[in-house]
């Protein structure tokens, strides 16, 4: 009988709100995962697994991987059982630890001074680079994550590294760009995976439409390449060798995906991200304001976040997203309208009365809302 490999928990960190599209992601890639906690899913995997859900999860923020827990109500403790988790198996040479820590009903409850109990043991944090020194040598950092709760620690090391919102294509975000994981996120909810041409009259930095793209490609949304784990003592080239060679259902033919806006400076950091997203073969990015959206008879799904702005300045949102709403209607009546905008019902039914709610989730502590109209003649 074939042995079966060693199984570890994994944590999956999204957006409260997605989990369920999260779990969908997972679900597809073979993994089973439960709600554990607002935003987290948890799953029992495999290494290989590890590294597919860490490549190809396109809403979650963050793939923690559980390496030790142990019960501690003194710093004594504390160093004295950190001494049970392998820490160099995710520590490579020239890698200084770093620590995410939260503490809730424990004895050692001061996250600072457990920080430096922990780099006491497990080595000292990366230097704080010299913005003087330019040639000043970086010292990279591997993340942990460590949480007390009722004095047990548990220790997750984050397999990424950098949050996986941070994707590598989008180097010049802008202002107000939606974070990746989340216009994924409104991806999920739609259903929409490359089958009608997409379009988002108010791209900004072009996030919707890149990540589109990649959606529609079957592309990993951050390439395959700069992961931690990559860099650890503990990484298994071979076992990476076959998730690299992953290959999801080829697409079907791929849609036009366009993205427009009528700032130039919005436009210039689109260009730039889809060069580096490479997707210009299905991306096509230009400069234009809702007024000028051109008539489509086709079938098709606009969606978009429009400018936000705050109760302060609801009264000058009102008319654009009145405008939205009817050049939606007016000269793309086949496309389906969807739009990702703040908790406001006022603000919603100024762009189209029919539009209904799939689904909520927070953006930097702001609840957002997607919500959904059919295209109003098939
Ligand atoms: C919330 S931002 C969109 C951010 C975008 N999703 C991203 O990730 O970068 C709204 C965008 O709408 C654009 N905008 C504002 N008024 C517009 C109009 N009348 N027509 C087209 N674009 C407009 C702004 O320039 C801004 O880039």
């Amino acid at each position: 009988m074939a042995k079966r490999a060693p199984q570890q928990t994994m944590g999956v960190v999204c957006a409260p709100g997605l989990e369920d599209i999260c779990a969908g992601e997972l679900d597809a890639l073979g993994i089973r995962s439960r709600r554990i906690a607002p935003g987290m899913l948890e799953s029992r995997v495999t290494t290989r697994q590890v590294y597919l859900a860490t490549v190809w999860l396109r809403t979650a923020s963050r793939v923690l991987l559980r390496i030790g827990s142990f019960e501690a109500t003194s710093f004594e403790q504390l160093e004295h059982r950190a001494g049970s988790i392998d820490w160099d198996a995710h520590l490579g040479p020239d890698v200084a630890p770093a620590f995410r820590i939260t503490s809730h009903r424990s004895a050692l409850y001061h996250t600072d001074a457990i920080a430096e109990r922990l780099h006491r043991f497990v080595g000292p944090p990366a230097p704080e680079a010299d913005p003087d020194d330019p040639d000043a040598e970086v010292v990279v950092s591997q993340s942990f994550v460590v949480r007390l709760d009722r004095d047990t620690v548990t220790v997750s090391v984050d397999v990424a590294g950098d949050g996986l919102h941070l994707r590598p294509w989008r180097h010049r975000p802008g202002r107000a760009p939606i974070r990746a994981t989340l216009a994924a996120g409104a991806l999920g909810l739609l259903g929409w995976n490359g089958q009608v041409p997409l379009c988002d009259p108010f791209c900004g930095s072009g996030t919707i439409p890149i990540e589109a793209a990649l959606l529609a490609a079957r592309r990993p949304p951050g390439g395959s390449t700069g992961f931690a784990f990559q860099h650890w003592p503990s990484f298994e080239p071979g076992t990476w060798a076959s998730v690299n060679a992953h290959r999801p259902a080829d697409p079907p033919s791929l849609v036009p995906i366009t993205g427009y806006d009528r700032d130039e400076d919005a436009l210039a950091r689109a260009h730039d991200h889809v060069e580096a997203a490479e997707v210009g073969d299905t991306v096509t990015i230009a400069r234009g304001a809702i007024s000028e959206l051109s008539p489509d008879d086709g079938a098709g799904l606009l969606l978009a976040n429009p400018p936000y702005g705050n109760r302060l300045n609801d009264g000058d949102l009102r008319p654009l997203y009145q405008r939205f709403g009817t050049v939606a209607a007016e000269r793309r009546p086949g496309w389906g309208l969807a739009v990702i905008v703040p908790d406001d019902r006022r603000l919603l039914g100024n762009i189209d009365t029919g539009l209904t709610e799939l689904g909520r989730f927070s953006n930097g502590g702001t609840t957002v809302i997607v919500a959904y109209r059919p295209p109003v003649s098939r």
